[in-house]
């Protein structure tokens, strides 16, 4: 039995932990092992990451691209609970944003074709076995942010999050035939968008 390797994409505020904790919990009492993760990662990267996004460091674009591509390379390839390692060993993980992320963000304040391909045609990141992109307006999501939130990172303002969606949307384009993306409305009732969840991960081959 293979483990399925499960990524939740969105604008920020779209209710991704949300959704993956009840997830995790349907997953976990049909039985199946499961592993939550997130990018930025726990690594030595993910930290120089973190510093960056929370406005500790300044990093150019095109660095956060990179260090965001040599974290993911880490993800999977660690031996101790890298995404091989953990699949192999038959467990689901469930990975809170992938390279999408990388597209939509970095993709839209430096070049965009090579953010995707330094993604895409890396041989040590993988493609997911499903991406769910949990689909908000930027004006829902600036709501939420605000309601939820002491701190903001730097890519939280309306006119970014307009910007970041648009892009996903175009890598979500460019990526449709080559990956299995399903794009959930989480304008809804949490439990509403749990169920459809539900169903499209139910469906994957275990
Ligand atoms: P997130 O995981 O949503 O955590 P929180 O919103 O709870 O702080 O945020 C991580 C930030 O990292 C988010 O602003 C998007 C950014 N990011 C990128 O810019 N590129 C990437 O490739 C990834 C994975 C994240």
């Amino acid at each position: 039995m293979k483990g399925n390797l499960i990524v939740f994409e969105g604008i920020d505020g779209a209710g991704k932990t949300t959704q993956i904790e009840l997830l995790a919990k349907h997953l976990t009492e049909k039985g199946r092992r499961v592993y939550r993760t997130t990018e930025p990662t726990e690594s030595v990267t993910g930290g120089l990451l973190r510093d960056a996004l929370g406005g500790v460091s300044r990093r150019s674009p095109c660095e956060m691209a990179a260090l965001f591509v040599l974290d993911r390379i880490f993800h999977n390839v660690n031996p101790v609970n890298g995404f091989n390692k953990m699949t192999a060993d038959g467990v689901d993980v469930i990975c809170d944003r992938y390279y999408y992320s990388s597209l939509a963000y970095q993709g839209s304040e430096t070049d965009f074709e090579w953010v995707k391909r330094m993604n895409l045609d890396c041989p040590e990141i993988r493609s997911p076995d499903l991406c769910i992109f949990l689909d908000l307006t930027p004006q829902q999501s600036m709501e939420r942010i605000l309601k939820n939130r002491v701190t903001q990172d730097i890519y939280e303002t309306e006119e970014k999050l307009e910007q970041v969606r648009n892009k996903f949307l175009t890598a979500i384009d460019a990526l449709r035939e080559r990956d299995h993306i399903r794009i959930v409305n989480a304008a809804r009732p949490i439990e509403e968008i749990h169920r459809e969840i539900c169903e499209i991960v139910d469906a994957l081959e275990m």
